[in-house]
């Protein structure tokens, strides 16, 4: 314990943990959903469980690592051995993200080298995606490609230099992220679009919604997988774990919300704001915004700057996603930090090849309805964190009791939310994780319709 390294100065901390939030998740998934889910009715469900669930959620991953200075599965198994499948569980799930997360890392070096061979307006045409991800050999090259670049970084650990990097890269990400926002809210018929996202509609309420709302903020988040344990463990005990949670918070949800500002306006200027193209899924980023590029004078530099700042954000995530899992094997499999690699190299193809397909001519083979991409993003993200989610609930609320965390919270500065903490802890999460699981089973089963 005595000898991990730690995060140096307060705010390094929250850089490193905004680093692995900020990521695909807010450019590529969040505004995808919002659009799918009735717009403002997801970004006000969202919102809600952030400054609740999000922030009592964190408080408390962040707190056990710090307080037992150990990875998940360490870490609950030091506090209660009974408890010690949660970490185990939270492990399986970086483990089958990161071979989809680098499927889509893999269009967007697609789309950036589009850019860079000028063929932006190609990219904007109707049909241009489809055909793309309709081949076999293409998107799977992307895909190991990216794959590559991550496994060369953790191989050779030069994680360091491409966090240099990407400290400069992000702030640039967030600033482009907010023009090209703005610029698309100017565009003819795009501001139904603005009020389709901003203003909630009641009526498209459903537990759906909810289920992908929470599941979209663990995903952003990097919650219920063990990750935030691990850098807790990493924390000094003079930082401020409230004050770093807020941060992180503002910072992983502010990003999101300007990615959906820039591509959901854009669905309604380009594409008429109809069902179809709002539940066009995982490719809505990549048929939405080369068309607004191609709209903007200049776009052709603007999309290339912007997908190889995406490309950043996404490496830096991928490259976290896999280090986890590497130490994930080398600790359980009793194996050297290189052969880990391969192994997890082995795994992220295996699953990664059918996750390309699934959208293109494997598209007709479904899992549970669903394509397999869908299907590893729905397992992970909508059922296995969820249970987590739960199970640490349980564990803090009843076992170690929410007072083992605010303890440690409080050793770098005051909790004001305690109260808020432990109610959300103890009653709201669980009790409304319960509801949402039992209501999606059923309607697996289509005993019920949600
Ligand atoms: N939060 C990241 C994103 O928004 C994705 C992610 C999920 C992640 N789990 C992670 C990144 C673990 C690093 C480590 O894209």
């Amino acid at each position: 314990m005595s000898n991990r390294s730690n995060f140096t100065g307060k705010i390094g901390f929250v850089l490193a943990a905004a680093g692995s939030a900020v990521g695909l998740g807010n450019i590529w998934r969040f505004p995808y959903l919002a659009a799918q889910y009735g717009g403002g009715i997801f970004l006000l469900t969202y919102i809600v469980l952030a400054v609740t669930f999000g922030f009592a959620l964190m408080t408390a991953e962040i707190s056990l690592g710090r307080k037992t200075g150990l990875s998940a599965i360490g870490a609950f198994k030091t506090l209660d051995k009974r408890f010690s499948f949660i970490g185990y569980l939270a492990s399986a799930v970086p483990i089958i993200i990161l071979p989809y997360y680098c499927v889509i890392g893999g269009w967007v070096i697609k789309y950036l080298t589009v850019f860079i061979g000028g063929g932006g307006s190609a990219a904007a045409a109707d049909g241009y995606f489809g055909s793309f991800i309709g081949g076999v050999w293409e998107p799977i090259g992307w895909f190991a490609l990216f794959l590559g670049l991550t496994a060369v970084v953790v191989l050779f650990g030069v994680e360091k230099g491409i966090e240099k990097v990407s400290k400069f890269m992000m702030p640039v990400l967030v600033v482009l992220t907010l023009f090209i926002a703005i610029y698309t809210m100017t565009i003819d018929g795009a501001w139904d679009g603005v009020i389709y996202y901003i203003k909630p509609d009641f009526s498209k309420f459903s537990v759906k919604t909810v289920l992908a709302a929470m599941g979209q903020l663990f995903y952003s988040m990097s919650l219920a997988m063990g990750i935030m344990i691990t850098y807790g463990s990493y924390m000094k005990k003079d930082v401020c774990i409230e004050t770093s949670v807020r941060q992180i918070e503002i910072f992983d949800t502010g990003i999101a919300f300007f990615a959906g500002l820039m591509v959901i306006p854009g669905v309604f200027a380009f594409s008429g704001g109809t069902p179809e193209s709002l539940g066009a899924g995982p490719g809505l980023m990549f048929v939405t915004l080369p068309k607004v590029f191609d709209h903007m004078s200049g776009g052709t530099v603007i999309g290339l700057l912007f997908f190889l700042l995406v490309l950043f954000a996404a490496l830096t995530s991928s490259i976290s996603l896999m280090e986890t899992v590497v130490s994930i094997f080398t600790d359980k499999l009793k194996i050297g930090r290189r052969p880990a690699c391969f192994v997890v190299l082995g795994i992220s193809i295996l699953l990664g090849i059918p996750s390309s397909l699934g959208n293109g001519i494997w598209g007709g083979i479904k899992l549970i309805g669903m394509d397999f991409l869908t299907f590893f993003d729905f397992i992970s993200n909508s059922v296995i964190m969820p249970i987590v989610a739960l199970a640490t609930c349980i564990f803090i609320g009843y076992i170690i009791k929410p007072k083992a965390i605010i303890e440690e919270a409080e050793i770098g500065g005051a909790f004001k939310a305690k109260k808020l903490f432990t109610v959300v802890i103890k009653y709201v999460a669980p009790v409304c994780i319960v509801l949402i699981l039992i209501s999606s089973v059923l309607s697996g089963l289509g005993i019920i319709s949600i």
